[in-house]
């Protein structure tokens, strides 16, 4: 795993520092959790993609809607990175497109924890303010889930993964939700967005790097799997040679930060291309 650190001015009077988590999928996160204990952070970002979609490919006969069963209870890492990390600092939470398995009792769960999610919201902390922008995958898909159950009320087995895979074929409603976004961006002060997706930045809408935004923290691109000089080869909705996997960007009003992620989901390793724990200093002046 490698460590990188950035320092940005804030214009705040006491500096903040700031763990990025991105793309977990569930890892083990004994030497992540030291690590970041041992960088005393101020607060911790979990930039989405906690748990791992796919594996619940190799347990499709259990694959049922229950809202009140917690899904994390089949992420042991991930349940448990939750439920200490809030011990070392404040932690905040938007979904990545992974996080669209999550049940109602899932919300519960993690807020019972003491992580504070940010799901197309924002909220003050300290002398800055933090949104969160949630992955389509999941804004949308939760609204289409609940038609889907509706509409097939005798579907109980297996309802879930079916639904999901007829909403991302079909490619429905695959905006994220903007809605709140004017009344965040008028907010006076220093302001963090947590964005799963780099490519919102500027290749997709709402093209963030337009946006009075101080700060965007994503994650989601994996470093492009494969590094060729400060390349990436490909990242899920960008493509080949996608433009945003690692480092800073720079837009016209703050920047986005993307790490590289905390794991591998893919067969194939990942080549020049370590895994990534991202630290951010907001500093005074
Ligand atoms: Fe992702």
């Amino acid at each position: 795993m490698q460590i990188t650190n950035y320092r940005l001015k804030a214009g705040i009077s006491k500096p903040i520092r700031i763990a990025v988590v991105a793309d977990l999928h569930n890892a083990p996160t004994d030497y992540l959790f030291s690590n970041i204990e041992n960088n005393h952070p101020d607060m911790i970002v979990i930039a989405g993609d906690l748990v791992y979609g796919r594996e619940l490919d190799r347990d499709k006969d259990n694959f049922i809607f229950e809202p009140e069963k917690p899904m994390l209870l089949r992420f042991p890492y991930a349940d448990d990175f939750i439920h200490r990390i809030p011990s070392i600092a404040p932690t905040f939470f938007t979904y990545g497109n992974h996080e669209w398995l999550l049940m109602p009792a899932d919300i519960d769960r993690i807020k019972k924890a003491g992580v504070k999610i940010l799901h197309n919201t924002w909220m003050r902390w300290n002398e800055i303010y933090i949104g969160g922008l949630s992955s389509p995958d999941v804004t949308n898909y939760w609204v289409f889930q609940d038609e889907w159950r509706k509409a097939h009320p005798s579907d109980s087995r297996g309802n879930l993964r079916r639904s999901y895979f007829y909403w991302k074929t079909h490619e429905v409603r695959k905006n994220v939700d903007t809605s709140w976004l004017t009344e965040f961006e008028s907010a006076i002060g220093y302001k963090i967005l947590i964005c799963h997706h780099p490519e919102y930045w500027s290749i997709k809408e709402p093209k963030l790097e337009n946006h009075p935004i101080d700060l965007v923290i994503a994650g989601h691109a994996h470093g492009g799997q494969i590094r060729v000089g400060k390349r990436g080869l490909y990242a899920s909705g960008q493509g080949w040679f996608p433009k945003y996997t690692s480092g800073i960007h720079k837009g016209d009003y703050g920047n986005m930060i993307v790490s590289r992620g905390l794991s591998n989901t893919l067969k194939i390793p990942r080549i020049f291309n370590p895994c990534e724990m991202v630290y951010v200093d907001l500093i005074t002046s």
